[in-house]
Formats: C-alpha cells, sequence, structure tokens
C-alpha cells in the first residue's frame, strides 16, 4: 500500500520545459529509475493524457484480470495502489516506481501519463500491451480545471480563460493534450500492442467497448463477469466506491471539486463562451491534422 492517503502538506509545484514537454518535479524527480524500469512482456500500460478516463480504464483492467480471482481487492486496496502511477514522486510517499516494482500480481497494471516518447524503452522491447484512453479535447480541459482546483500537487490554474488559453498552448502539466493524442495514435501504426480507446465511446456502450478490449488482451469473461464489470465501472457506482473514488487522498479537495466530478460527454457547454468556442475550433483545426484521428465531443 502507497503512503498516498496519509495527511499531507505540500506545496502547489512550479511548471517548467522537460525535453520540450511541460512538467513539475513530482513527475521528473524519478526520471532515472521510471526510464530504467524494467517491463515484464505481460505488464500492461494504461496511458492518457491527464483526465481522459485513467480510473475508468483502470478499474476495468483490473475488474476483468482479478475481478474472479480476488474479489477481496475490490474493497480493500484503492485504484491508486491497485494500478501504480509510474512517474509519481511524492516526498515520504512509496513512489510510483517502488510500488510498481513492489506489485505482487501478474500481469502488473501499471498507469502513466508520459507522452509516448517519455515511455520507458523496456516497455517497447517487451512488446507489452497498451491500453491507450483519449477524451475529446474540451471536456479533456475542463475536467482538468476543476483537477487543478481541487489537487494541491499541481499547479494553481488560474481563472478559466487563462487556463483555455494555457490548454490550447499545450502549457499544463503532461504538456499538449494534442501532441498527446496525436503522437499516440501515430505510434499505433508502427506498435501493433496499443488499443486506442475513445471516452465517448466508453460512454456511449461500456459493454461495446470492453469486449473490444477483451479481444485485445485475448479474454473471454463470462456474460456474467461482463455484466457484472460494466455495472460495476458504470459512473454512479465508481462514483461512490471508496476504493475507485480517490477520497481516501487527502492532497484533493473534494469540497472544492469531487475526483468523480460530472463523467460526462459535453459538459465543456456549461464552460466555453461562445466566442472561446470559436476561437478553440479555429485553433483545433490547424493542429489537428490527422485525418483518421476524429474525436466527439457531443453524443
Ligand atoms: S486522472 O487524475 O488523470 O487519473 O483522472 P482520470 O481518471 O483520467 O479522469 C477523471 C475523469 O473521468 C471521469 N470518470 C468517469 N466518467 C464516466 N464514467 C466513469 N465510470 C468514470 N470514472 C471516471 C471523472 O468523472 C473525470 O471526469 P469529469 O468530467 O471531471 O467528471
Amino acid at each position: 500500500m502507497s503512503d498516498l492517503g496519509m495527511k499531507m502538506d505540500l506545496p502547489r509545484p512550479e511548471m517548467f520545459d522537460f525535453h520540450g514537454v511541460t512538467m513539475v518535479h513530482y513527475f521528473t524527480d524519478s526520471w532515472d529509475k521510471v526510464q530504467n524500469f524494467q517491463a515484464r512482456p505481460d505488464d500492461i500500460l494504461i496511458a492518457t493524457y491527464p483526465k481522459a478516463g485513467t480510473t475508468w480504464g483502470s478499474l476495468i483492467l483490473d475488474l476483468l484480470y482479478f475481478g474472479k480471482t480476488s474479489p477481496e481487492r475490490q474493497t480493500s486496496i484503492p485504484i491508486y495502489d491497485r494500478v501504480p502511477f509510474l512517474e509519481i514522486y511524492i516526498p515520504s510517499v512509496k513512489s510510483g516506481i517502488d510500488q510498481a516494482e513492489s506489485l505482487p500480481t501478474t500481469p502488473r497494471i501499471i498507469k502513466t501519463h508520459f507522452p509516448v516518447q517519455f515511455v520507458p524503452k523496456s516497455f517497447w522491447e517487451q512488446n507489452c500491451k497498451m491500453v491507450y484512453v483519449a477524451r475529446n479535447a474540451k471536456d479533456n480541459m475542463v475536467s482538468y480545471f476543476h483537477f487543478d482546483r481541487m489537487n494541491m500537487v499541481q499547479p494553481d490554474p488560474g481563472d478559466w480563460n487563462s487556463y483555455f488559453h494555457r490548454f490550447m498552448e499545450g502549457k499544463l502539466v503532461f504538456g499538449s493534450w494534442y501532441d498527446h493524442v496525436n503522437n499516440w495514435w501515430k505510434k499505433k501504426q508502427t506498435y501493433s500492442n496499443i488499443h486506442y480507446m475513445f471516452y465517448e465511446d466508453m460512454i456511449e456502450d461500456t459493454g461495446r467497448e470492453i469486449d473490444k478490449l477483451c479481444s485485445f488482451l485475448g479474454l473471454s469473461p463470462s456474460a456474467e463477469e461482463k455484466n457484472q464489470i460494466t455495472g460495476g465501472v458504470q459512473f454512479d457506482n465508481m462514483k461512490k466506491n471508496k476504493m475507485a473514488n480517490y477520497s481516501t487522498i487527502p492532497v484533493m479537495d473534494f469540497k472544492i471539486s469531487p475526483f468523480m466530478r460530472k463523467g460526462k460527454v459535453g459538459d465543456w457547454k456549461n464552460h466555453f463562451t461562445v466566442a472561446q468556442n470559436e476561437e478553440f475550433e479555429e485553433d483545433y483545426k490547424k493542429k489537428m491534422k490527422e485525418d483518421m484521428l476524429q474525436f466527439r465531443s457531443e453524443i
């Protein structure tokens, strides 16, 4: 178990440029160890830009692999300990790398928010399976804004309008959303062990997306097991689930905004002004040139 649940008083970090990507020291301090991480062929990496559906995907994976064999995990171990966050390094807390190295499970399911070029080389050498979850930019931005308001180990988001512009400039932690989703997408063309999922598809039909994920992973859960998983990972159930809703982490202030906030497609409409939407669309066209990668910001 990590010590992430311990009370702590941490300063909000400053952002800086790290190998061309905006980062904070909490995710770069263990860089050398992370880069030297020894992946195993059966490790599974869940990769996302922050707030794209990481926890949702992590819980689905954990349930698919261990829901039947170790049901006690579901009620005793928070999701952030079952699926460690590879690059996190917070003083006096067990680092993500230490947690990943001491995971007793097979497979080990490991989370990262790294842009594709930061993924440690052993994951590629071992031909590990990777699940990438992407979410439309507008909702992703809104979710990230509220997360930065409530999470004391993230930089202060400032006001909405400045945040909106920083998102478009790629000046948020883990860098540009546009580069992140595009570069993972491009990698998939040459590395076949990436399964690229969309948050909006998961909202539209969770069961269908779990089926696709299972065929990628080579799993065939029974119909009953699949129904249980599909039900257990619905937003309202995850919001109530103390082992999945991050309520055990004190650096997050749920009075400001809960981790399981809305879980919807289209909440951006409650945040974007008409002028912001026009500015955003104009800029989006210039940055998103990859025809095959299409997002839905409403369903
Ligand atoms: S993190 O901190 O990067 O790991 O956050 P992440 O888990 O990627 O994203 C959190 C957002 O995902 C929403 N969420 C869900 N939506 C629908 N259904 C389910 N089951 C679900 N679980 C998590 C969560 O509410 C955050 O989105 P917003 O829009 O802020 O509600």
